[in-house]
């Protein structure tokens, strides 16, 4: 049924090597390829440069045409959104980079959003989960070993990120208004937040043992959401697709 496919692309960034750039760089569109010249750093030129590449890739894997080509809108609180035809199915799409790795995620007509993070970051998580987590969330953290809990704050981290991309609100969206629980993988909304965790399908990913990656899919039927999530290089990313054809990856 239409819909019931999210196609998932990820990109070691240390993977590709230098004489392939030029090509994924040509994935991009002018505006793109202007950011990227802009960034400070080359580790993170590169990895908004991968993130991009794949969420055109993806697009075009799925349903034909260039990748340069693809057209996006920005809605109120900056989630980009696919321009196409009012007759095809509306293409949603979501993209996340961090140091090392970039990630897209494409479904057709639901919300859908992805997240990836660094896990060397080892981020101050006691104070950063007391000033933005919800107490449940704050509750499972303090339960568990040290060493233990950086990884935990960072499988939150990227789980609430994922759902508020998907929901496209960004920091819009007060961070306590909705907590997870990890085990069993759940989300909570707080009284007053009009949103139905049954709607919801949550996975966690461990792209590389550096990484974690959250996705979040809004779906009438959660539990029937067939979920093809790779690892891809540079040549299949840049790989010209063949014959147009909506939802082709998702249906292989
Ligand atoms: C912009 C935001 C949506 C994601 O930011 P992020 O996690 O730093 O960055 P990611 O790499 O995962 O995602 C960035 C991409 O998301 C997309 N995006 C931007 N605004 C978006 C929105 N409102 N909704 C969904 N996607 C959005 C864009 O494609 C963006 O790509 P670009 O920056 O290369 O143009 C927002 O949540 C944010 O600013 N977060 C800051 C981090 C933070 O404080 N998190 C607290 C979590 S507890």
């Amino acid at each position: 049924m239409a819909g019931d496919s999210v196609v998932l692309w990820w990109l070691e960034v240390e993977s590709v090597a230098a004489a392939d750039w030029p090509r994924i760089e040509a994935l991009l569109d002018d505006t793109e390829r202007a950011r990227a010249r802009r960034f400070h750093f080359e580790r993170d030129r590169l990895s908004y440069m991968a993130a991009h590449a794949l969420a055109r890739g993806l697009l075009s894997a799925w349903a034909g045409g260039e990748p340069s080509a693809w057209r996006f809108t920005v809605g109120p609180h900056g989630k980009p959104e696919v321009l196409t035809p009012v007759t095809a199915p509306r293409l949603r799409v979501n993209l996340s980079h961090t140091r090392g790795l970039a990630a897209a995620v494409v479904a057709e007509e639901h919300d859908v959003g992805i997240d990836v993070e660094w896990l060397d970051r080892r981020p101050a998580s006691g104070d950063l989960a007391r000033r933005f987590f919800a107490p449940v969330e704050c509750a499972q953290l303090e339960a568990l070993p040290p060493a233990m809990a950086d990884e935990a704050f960072l499988s939150i981290w990227t789980l609430k990120e994922a759902y508020i991309k998907a929901i496209g609100k960004g920091l819009a969206q007060p961070l306590d208004s909705f907590a997870f629980i990890l085990d069993p993988l759940a989300i909570r909304f707080e009284a007053g937040m009009e949103d139905d965790a049954a709607d919801w399908l949550f996975r966690q990913f461990r792209p590389t043992p550096r990484h974690l990656m959250a996705l979040a899919l809004r779906h009438p039927r959660p539990h029937g959401v067939t979920i093809t999530a790779s690892a891809v290089n540079a040549d299949r990313l840049c790989r010209q697709p063949e014959a147009a054809g909506p939802g082709r990856i998702s249906r292989r």
